[in-house]
């Protein structure tokens, strides 16, 4: 096929995700998006619109910017000195890095939970009462109805009721990971971003993270980052495909893995490099 037709036909699959995508109610959406690393641009120029209450998993090859343009969306990268951006990245038709944006609210409304679980060495009550707290959302009664709440939601409830005071620490790796997931439903989020939340996880834990994952589907706007196919296959409602920080192809997670619109989409879910 002659790369003009190619083209033509890869701009009406575009079309058709488009009006898949446009007839949800978007929650994030950037233009012209660019992350830089000094003078690498990390993340080039991306147009999204991320649909709300839905699962969008973000994949791509190690290094594609996959975590670059994650931490973007909660201002993580405001930690990193030589990083800046260029172009709008809208929450709610909001700027995020306007210059009014708060970027300690924005985090409380867009929660995040890491490739490694990270819960606070202390007890595992403290770690699902600190955010709350901090934010003084709560008197001390209502704490602990909103940590069970919190644990409850996060499907840990039941395994760690009876020890609220023990170390967290002492839990096992997927349990701390739900743990942080708890933590950060505890503080009424909007969106939870999750960057290769089970690639630490055994087989076992993973399959409930997903199966958690699942069960806040509908409730919360959930963007994911993993490097596993089957899992962005099996957990999400769309798919968005970077290469060299480019955003190749968005599209819902059926279509994308069945009928890639794009050759280096299907290049990469077919393993042909990765
Ligand atoms: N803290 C940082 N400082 C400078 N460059 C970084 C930093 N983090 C990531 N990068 C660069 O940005 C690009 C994208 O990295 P990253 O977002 O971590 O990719 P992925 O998560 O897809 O593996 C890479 O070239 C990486 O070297
Ligand atoms: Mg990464």
């Amino acid at each position: 096929m002659n790369l003009e037709k190619r083209l033509v036909l890869s701009e009406k699959q575009l079309d058709k995700n488009n009006l898949a995508i446009e007839n949800e109610v978007c929650h994030v959406r950037s233009e012209g998006f660019s992350i830089f690393y000094g003078a690498n641009e990390a993340i080039k120029s991306v147009d999204i619109t991320i649909p709300r209450q839905k699962v969008t998993a973000i994949i791509g090859p190690s290094g594609c910017g996959k975590s670059t343009f994650l931490r973007g969306i909660n201002r993580m990268n405001d930690l990193i000195p030589s990083c800046f951006t260029r172009g709008r990245l809208l929450y709610k038709d909001e700027n995020i890095y306007g210059q009014y944006t708060d970027p300690v609210l924005l985090r409380k409304q867009i929660g995040m939970v890491f490739q490694k679980p990270n819960p606070f060495p202390k007890s595992i009550f403290e770690n699902i009462a600190y955010g709350p707290r901090l934010h003084s959302m709560k008197r001390r009664a209502e704490l602990f109805d909103l940590v069970e709440e919190s644990l409850r939601r996060a499907a840990l409830w039941d395994e760690v009721k009876d020890r609220m005071n023990d170390n967290a620490l002492g839990l096992s790796g997927g349990q701390q990971q739900r743990l942080c997931i708890a933590r950060a439903l505890a503080v009424d989020p909007d969106i939870l971003l999750m960057d290769e939340p089970t690639s630490a996880l055994d087989p076992r834990a993973t399959a409930h993270i997903e199966d958690l994952i699942g069960e806040l589907r509908g409730q919360y706007t959930i963007i994911i980052v993993t490097h596993n196919m089957q899992q962005a296959a099996r957990v999400s409602d769309y798919t968005a495909f970077f290469y060299e920080g480019v955003l190749v192809e968005f599209a819902p997670t059926s279509e994308l893995f069945t009928n890639p619109g794009r050759k280096k989409t299907e290049e990469y879910i077919t393993g042909r490099f990765g």
